[in-house]
């Protein structure tokens, strides 16, 4: 399916749902990102790509009731979600389902910009970022946050390696639109005409496992749905995953690169 990156999106099952659940739940590990926001009471602020809504509650949590977050989302069932989520918690933000680019907003409408682990998914990331630029008001800020799938390092033993570099190369092959997002995300923010542009890359190495989740829902799940790679090889890698974990041998790397710019 030429366009699985933005259908996968669209079309989640429950499995899924609840994956992205634990995925994408709100870590300390956040806070350096967000602090890059640089969120004050009163601020108008959009989640671009807002997934279950738990980072966007955040964001909520620091403009206040004087403030407040709007999050778009291609996917219903996360907007209904995280809408409940915000009402539950008594914070101010209202959600949208709509595929972007464009973002359906004003020129000027926010002060702040957030777009988290999304770009890589969009038609066109050089337009989603001029339209993240476009919707900021001057001297606003704008922040955005990606991997980038050639800077993955996955050890679980020499056995496993030459079938861990299939199988992540069948599910970048379609799982994302732009794999290197995370490399072109400076240029982007400076092709947008966004100003003072700053980028560092965070890596915490995972010894213990955490990504358990996102590897079987997110990359064993696109390299069976790929039809590159046997099922039962998918089963037999996830196995290995899953002993290395055991025997302490397992070691994850996701570098996630954050830039920032001021709106001129
Ligand atoms: C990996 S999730 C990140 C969610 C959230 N930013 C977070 O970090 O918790 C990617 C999100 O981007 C959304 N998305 C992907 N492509 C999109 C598009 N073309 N238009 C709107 N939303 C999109 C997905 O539905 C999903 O919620």
């Amino acid at each position: 399916m030429a366009d699985y990156y933005k259908q996968h999106w669209i079309d989640i099952d429950a499995g899924r749902h609840a994956a992205y659940d634990q995925i994408l739940a709100y870590h300390p590990a956040l806070e350096p990102l967000i602090k890059a926001l640089d969120l004050k009471p009163g601020l108008k602020v959009l989640d671009v790509g807002s997934g279950p809504g738990h980072t966007t509650l955040e964001l909520a949590r620091r403009v206040g009731l004087s403030g407040k977050v709007t999050g778009v989302d291609i996917n219903a069932e996360f907007v209904a979600l995280a809408g409940k989520r915000a009402k539950d918690a008594g914070l101010k933000a209202d959600y949208i389902q709509s595929p972007f680019p464009p973002l359906k907003f004003a020129d000027r409408w926010f002060d702040r910009v957030w777009c988290k682990n999304v770009l890589e998914y969009v038609d066109s990331s050089s337009d989603t970022v001029a339209e993240m630029a476009r919707v900021t008001a001057s001297g606003g800020v704008v922040v955005a946050i990606d991997s980038d799938w050639d800077m993955i390092a996955l050890e679980i033993g020499a056995a496993a390696r030459e079938r861990t570099e299939r199988i992540l190369a069948a599910s970048k092959a379609i799982a994302v639109h732009e794999p290197r997002i995370g490399r072109r995300l400076h240029g982007l923010f400076c092709d947008a005409g966004l100003t003072e542009v700053k980028a560092e890359i965070l890596a915490g190495a995972d010894t213990v496992g955490r990504a358990l989740p996102m590897l079987k829902s997110s990359f064993a799940r696109y390299a069976r749905d790929s039809g590159k790679v046997e099922p039962r090889e998918v089963d037999a890698w996830l196995e290995d995953v899953d002993s290395a974990v055991a025997a302490g041998r397992f070691f994850f790397v996701l570098p996630q690169f954050v830039v920032r710019g001021i709106k001129r």
